[in-house]
């Protein structure tokens, strides 16, 4: 399903915002679930990300924020990697597009795009706003969409059918800056040709196996005939086209963007003096996964492949795009303006990385749009965090440093129809949950993991090791020394969903796990040593939720 070398990407986020539970959700936590386990699994994988800091997205904010665009990129790099780092998502390389290698390889992409006759200069006509003496493009033009009718498509993409937009169909546009209608005025832009090139485009199409929200929206794309994407604008801020021709222009901040990866895995190699391009000019030996958006699917199923494949034909193109559709928050759409947003940076002052983790992992919307709520995550925490995983391992671990002297009690030689049943479950739960791992569902492996665990609880009460101490010391040892082996087994499974956690569990239990496939077997041997029980998830009290949806000034549903 693999190749060796596994290159894994998220989505780079835009450097003119805090990043917020939907960002988290959708593209860097799945991500960083499917590359821990990678890792765990002993392959050799590399997580690249990082801040996408040109484009309107960025002066847009820095008009917004009175500053730079260079302020606003330097602060929302430093706020955003260290929120990622907050909640435990791990990168080999978290890059900004601003960087010098960035600039370098997206210019030598277009230069040679162009010797390949797949870029082609072209005059057009295009929205220019009077007042601010500027052309509006991107988000800097707002309107009604010309597909769907939704307000508030912007001059590139209608967020609410995702299809892009021809500015000079959009009704009833607005410059976003002062509120005025635009104009519309001439001038000249570098165009991607897909239209000339969309037969190569399909070939290459028909030949992945994406799963259904890509598959279908692509094809949708393809029967309608690909147009040709500008892919330089008239602003002052983005990687200067590299021609004396074009003096003034910058690149679009989609075509510099996903270049960020390949520069991104460039600044990686260089620093391990190793070479990139055993990662991205081997087709052969390599597995390229994109994690990220619904909204992003174009780009990465359609453009940057084609990026790829016309500058030379050994790059590696795409065989995984894990894309998520939306988390809304309260029931409606994440807004910062409705007061309908959550930011990692707020959570991570109020609450445990991994609870955070676990819920949005149990609400994953990987395959639909899902909802998020303050309460709901209350509930999960306490009933099935600190309720069923945190009690059965403190149950468990608390009974035999009472009764067994903290050691791990010895298996008597017959067993019964239920120890027997449980011995299974512990040994087939890792290659059970890998399946869900592998399919980059860590909804469904978490709930795999969730009902394990109900079920040590039961095995726990069921065979009731409170009365066998006094009555068959066999049984009851043989009692505990499968809940502690499950105890070893459930933490090794749940370490790509809650690292920190499984660290704890480990300490506790006094062992170690690196290997994926140690759950194959009964990790721990009779007689072994365990730590103190500490309490793995305190509960979440009505105060703290509310206190926090003041604090954060979060509209209720
Ligand atoms: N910053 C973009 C967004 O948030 C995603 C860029 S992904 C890349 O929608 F491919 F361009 F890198
Ligand atoms: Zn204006």
């Amino acid at each position: 399903m693999f190749k060796d070398n596994l290159l894994v990407t998220s989505a780079i986020i835009y450097a003119n915002g805090p990043a917020h539970l939907g960002h988290f959700a959708g593209v860097y936590f799945p991500a960083d679930v499917f590359v821990r386990y990678s890792k765990l699994k002993k392959r050799n994988v590399i997580h690249v990300s990082g801040s996408d800091e040109h484009g309107v997205p960025i002066t847009f904010a820095a008009i917004r924020e009175k500053t730079t665009p260079k302020e606003i990129t330097d602060k929302y790099y430093e706020l955003n990697k260290k929120a990622f780092e907050d909640f435990g998502i791990c990168f080999d390389s978290f890059t900004r597009t601003s960087g010098e290698k960035n600039h370098k390889m997206a210019q030598e992409f277009f230069l040679n795009l162009l010797e390949k006759d797949a870029l082609e200069e072209k005059s057009q006509k295009q929205l220019f706003c009077e007042h601010d003496k500027m052309f509006l493009s991107d988000r800097y033009v707002e309107g009604i969409c010309h597909h769907c009718e939704s307000e508030g498509a912007r001059g590139d993409q209608c967020d609410a059918c995702g299809r892009w937009i021809d500015p000079l169909l959009l009704k009833n546009p607005k410059c976003q800056l002062c509120g005025n209608e635009p104009v519309v005025k001439e001038t000249s832009h570098f165009f991607l040709l897909l239209k000339k090139y969309q037969n190569e485009i399909e070939d290459w199409f028909e030949t992945t196996d994406f799963k259904m929200n890509t598959k279908s929206f692509c094809k949708g794309l393809l029967k309608q005939g690909l147009e040709d994407r500008a892919i330089t604008r008239d602003l002052d801020w983005g990687i200067p086209v590299p021609l004396e021709t074009a003096k003034g222009k910058v690149l679009y901040v989609w075509f510099d963007a996903p270049i960020g990866y390949i520069s991104g895995t460039q600044e990686l190699c260089e620093k391990n003096k190793t070479d990139w391009e055993k990662w991205w000019k081997n087709p052969e030996n390599t597995t390229l996964v994109h994690f990220l958006g619904k909204d992003n699917i174009i780009f990465h199923a359609i453009l940057f492949p084609f990026m790829l494949f016309k500058q030379e034909k050994n790059y590696v193109l795409p065989s995984f795009i894990p894309a998520s559709e939306y988390l809304n928050i309260g029931g409606e759409k994440f807004s910062k303006s409705k007061n309908r947003a959550i930011y990692l940076k707020d959570f991570a002052l109020d609450f445990e990385p991994d609870t955070l983790r676990y819920v949005v992992a149990r609400n994953l919307p990987d395959t639909k749009d899902t909802d998020f709520t303050l309460e709901d995550f209350q509930t999960k925490v306490n009933s099935e965090l600190a309720g069923v995983i945190g009690n059965f391992v403190n149950r468990s671990l608390t009974f035999a440093h009472k009764y067994f002297e903290g050691k791990l009690p010895p298996l008597k030689n017959e067993l019964s129809e239920l120890d027997k049943e449980m011995e299974t479950k512990i040994l087939t739960l890792g290659e059970d949950v890998a399946v869900s791992y592998d399919n980059f569902s860590p909804r469904e492996a978490v709930m795999k993991i969730f009902l394990f665990a109900k079920f040590c609880n039961l095995y726990f009460d069921y065979k009731e090791p409170w009365k066998t101490r006094k009555t068959d010391l066999e049984d009851c040892g043989t009692t505990i020394h499968f809940c502690l082996q499950a105890i070893q087994t459930l933490a090794s499974v749940f370490a790509p969903i809650m690292p920190f956690t499984s660290e704890k569990v480990f300490k506790m239990l006094n062992t170690s796990f690196s290997n994926y496939d140690q759950t194959k077997k009964l990790a721990l041997e009779t007689g072994h040593k365990f730590n103190e029980a500490e309490i793995l998830f305190a509960k979440i009290e009505d105060e703290q939720i509310e206190n926090f949806t003041e604090k954060i000034g979060l509209k209720r549903s």
